[in-house]
C-alpha cells in the first residue's frame, strides 16, 4: 500500500469521490483539450500544497515542472488573494507562500533527466510535498528518437517518475492535453503540444473510457485519471480511471479565484 492518504483539491464532490483528494504516492493525470483549466488546476493544487496545514494546505515546498511556459505567479497570488485574503494580504505571507512553489522549465526530456536526479534529493530534503509535471507529452515532444528505442528512453521516464512518487508518498500530478480529430469518433484523439517553434500532433489511441496517453506504459503507470472537459458551456472534471471511484462527472467554473465547483 503506497498511500498516505488523499490531498483534498477543495472540488468537494471530486474529493468526495476520491475519498479526501489527489492521493499521495502515486501519479494523477490531468487530461483535457487547451484552454479547459488543466494549469488553472495545477496552479490551485500548488497554492493549497505550500499553505499552512491550518488552512487546510501541507505547509511543503512544491516543484513545478513548467514546459510550456504557463505558470503564472500573478495568477497565482490572484488565486491566493482572493481564496485565502488573510495570508495572502499580507505581502510577507504572500511571499513565502510563492517563494515555495519552485518552477523550473526543463527544454527537452534530457534535460529533465539531468534535473531528475537533483529533484530527488531535493525531495527528500526541502520538504517538497508535490510535484507537477505540465505537461508530460510536451516535455516528450522534444526529443527526435522513434521506434523502439524512444520507447524505451519514455518507459524508463515514466517508471522514474512513478518510483519519486512512490518513494517520497508525496502526490505527483501530470497534465496532458488531447483533442478530438472526429467528434463521432472518439477513439481518434492526439496530443496537441505548443512549442515555441510551433504546434505539434502526436497521435494517440483513446481506449473506451482510458486515453492511453504516452503508450501504454504511461497509461498502466497512471493510477487517478482526471479528464477535464466542456459540453454546452459548462466545465466538467471526470474520474477516468480510478482504484476508488465510479466514472462520476462534476461541473466546474474558473473564476478571480481559480477552480471552483
Ligand atoms: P493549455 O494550457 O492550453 O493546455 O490549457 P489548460 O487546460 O492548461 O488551460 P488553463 O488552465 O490555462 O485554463 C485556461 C482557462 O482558464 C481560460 O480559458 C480561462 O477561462 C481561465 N483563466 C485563465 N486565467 C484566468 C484568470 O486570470 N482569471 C479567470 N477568471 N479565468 C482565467
Amino acid at each position: 500500500e503506497h498511500f498516505r492518504g488523499h490531498f483534498p483539491t477543495g472540488l468537494k464532490g471530486l474529493d468526495a469521490a476520491l475519498c479526501g483528494g489527489i492521493p499521495f504516492g502515486v501519479l494523477t493525470e490531468l487530461v483535457g483539450p487547451a484552454g479547459i483549466g488543466k494549469t488553472q488546476l495545477c496552479l490551485k493544487l500548488s497554492l493549497l500544497a505550500s499553505l499552512p496545514t491550518n488552512y487546510g494546505g501541507l505547509d511543503g515546498r512544491v516543484i513545478y515542472i513548467d514546459v510550456e511556459s504557463k505558470f503564472s505567479s500573478r495568477r497565482l497570488l490572484e488565486i491566493g488573494l482572493r481564496s485565502f485574503p488573510e495570508i495572502f494580504q499580507m505581502k510577507a505571507m504572500a511571499q513565502e507562500m510563492a517563494g515555495r512553489i519552485l518552477v523550473l522549465r526543463p527544454t527537452s526530456l534530457s534535460e529533465f533527466t539531468q534535473s531528475l536526479e537533483q529533484i530527488k534529493v531535493s525531495l527528500l530534503q526541502n520538504q517538497v510535498k508535490m510535484l507537477v509535471i505540465d505537461s508530460m507529452a510536451a516535455l516528450v515532444s522534444g526529443e527526435h528518437e522513434q521506434g523502439i528505442c524512444r520507447q524505451q528512453t519514455l518507459s524508463w521516464h515514466i517508471s522514474f517518475i512513478k518510483s519519486l512518487a512512490e518513494f517520497s508518498r508525496i502526490p505527483v500530478v501530470v497534465t496532458n492535453q488531447v483533442r478530438s480529430h472526429n467528434h463521432d469518433d472518439a477513439s481518434r484523439y492526439s496530443f496537441q503540444v505548443q512549442r515555441r517553434d510551433g504546434t505539434m500532433e502526436i497521435p494517440i489511441r483513446y481506449d473506451s473510457h482510458l486515453i492511453a496517453a504516452l503508450g501504454i506504459h504511461w497509461a498502466h503507470a497512471v493510477t487517478t485519471r482526471l479528464v477535464l472537459e466542456a459540453k454546452s458551456g459548462q466545465r466538467f472534471i471526470k474520474v477516468a480511471k480510478s482504484p476508488i471511484s465510479p466514472p462520476l462527472a462534476f461541473p466546474f467554473h474558473i473564476t478571480s479565484s481559480g477552480i471552483s465547483l
